[in-house]
């Protein structure tokens, strides 16, 4: 079984073939230097890259030749996203689709981040999922292949998207999440403190505005009293707060739904510090390569052929 998949539901551009739960070729042209200058993603830009960048995309896929021959399916993400954006990939896919008389499916973006942890891999349920990226934080149950139930999310922003506001703040640079990573890895035995966590009526729902505005409140009161700012010691602090907060609660869910397997999804599952707390929290632990944390078009094709290989 051939999938052909196309992701485009943010800022980057990704196409994917995947055959049998195998990665044959995968592409992806990101965005992220032209946002960089705004420190977040602007959606009318976002689409108009993905317009370019598409082309760009289906220029390569041609010049596969054997290996894009005899695709059974077309896989798209559907929702969620910047609506501009997905429309892109929606129109392409649907393109092929007719053209090639190929079945079209439209997929799940977030249910696309858990399954990016079982490329190459089988998986056993029940399972859950920490999905933690730039715009999205939730802790994800999956009953079997086909159910899954949000036991937990924020109730404000993404843990990616304080990441990259403290980043900013602190005038570190555009994505935050991997410089801040950098500075917690290279300081985290000299600083061990952390800033207070929030507590809320579902105890697996979180909220990271308040830890956002503690630390920048924190900064600004350092600034204003003329007191030595020490960025590596708030840089690493605010990674300490995030890692014990996500902790305590996926530590409670593992607790409470006793599941085989565990995962650790989305963009900010690349951070070093949050790979390590899940390591230590269950013995069957799957985390994605690197290459499949971010947005892409293989965990779309891994989706896919989980829902069509029956
Ligand atoms: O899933 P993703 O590629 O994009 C969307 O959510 O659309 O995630 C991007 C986010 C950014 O906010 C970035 O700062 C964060 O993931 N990120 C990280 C790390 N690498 C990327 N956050 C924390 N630690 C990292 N190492
Ligand atoms: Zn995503």
């Amino acid at each position: 079984m051939k999938i052909f998949a196309i992701e485009s539901s943010h800022d980057d551009t990704s196409f994917a073939i995947l055959e049998n739960n195998n990665p044959i070729w995968m592409k992806t042209i990101s965005q992220t230097e032209v946002h960089k200058v705004y420190g977040g993603t602007i959606p009318e830009i976002a689409s108009r890259l993905h317009v370019k960048n598409i082309l760009l995309l289906l220029e390569e896929f041609i010049k596969l030749e054997s290996i894009a021959k005899n695709i059974d399916y077309i896989a798209y993400t559907k929702e969620p996203g910047l609506v501009g954006s997905l429309q892109i990939g929606y129109i392409v896919a649907q393109t092929m689709s007719r053209i090639y008389n190929i079945p079209i499916i439209g997929l799940n973006h977030l249910e696309g981040h858990f399954y990016s942890a079982f490329i190459k891999k089988e998986l056993e349920f029940p399972a859950l999922c920490l999905l933690v990226s730039g715009g999205h934080s939730q802790i994800m149950l999956y009953k079997n292949e086909t159910e899954f139930e949000i036991i937990g999310e924020t109730q404000d922003d993404a843990v990616g998207e304080v990441y990259d506001k403290v980043a900013r703040k602190l005038e570190l640079g555009f994505p935050g999440g991997p410089i801040i990573d950098k500075i917690w890895e290279e300081n985290k035995e000299i600083y061990q403190g952390h800033f207070s966590i929030p507590k809320l009526d579902n105890e697996f729902d979180f909220s990271f505005s308040g830890i956002k505005t503690a630390v920048i409140n924190h900064y600004s009161n350092l600034i204003n009293r003329n007191e030595k700012i020490d960025i590596k010691r708030i840089s690493t602090e605010f990674q300490n707060t995030i890692i014990l907060y996500l902790k305590r609660n996926f530590e409670k869910a593992i607790n409470k739904y006793n599941p085989k397997c565990v995962t650790l999804s989305g963009g900010v599952s690349a951070n070093k510090g949050i790979r390590n707390m899940i390591l230590g929290l269950h013995n069957n632990v799957y985390l994605p390569d690197f290459e499949y944390t971010t947005d892409n078009a293989m965990m779309i094709a891994r989706l896919a052929y989980e829902k069509v290989k029956k």
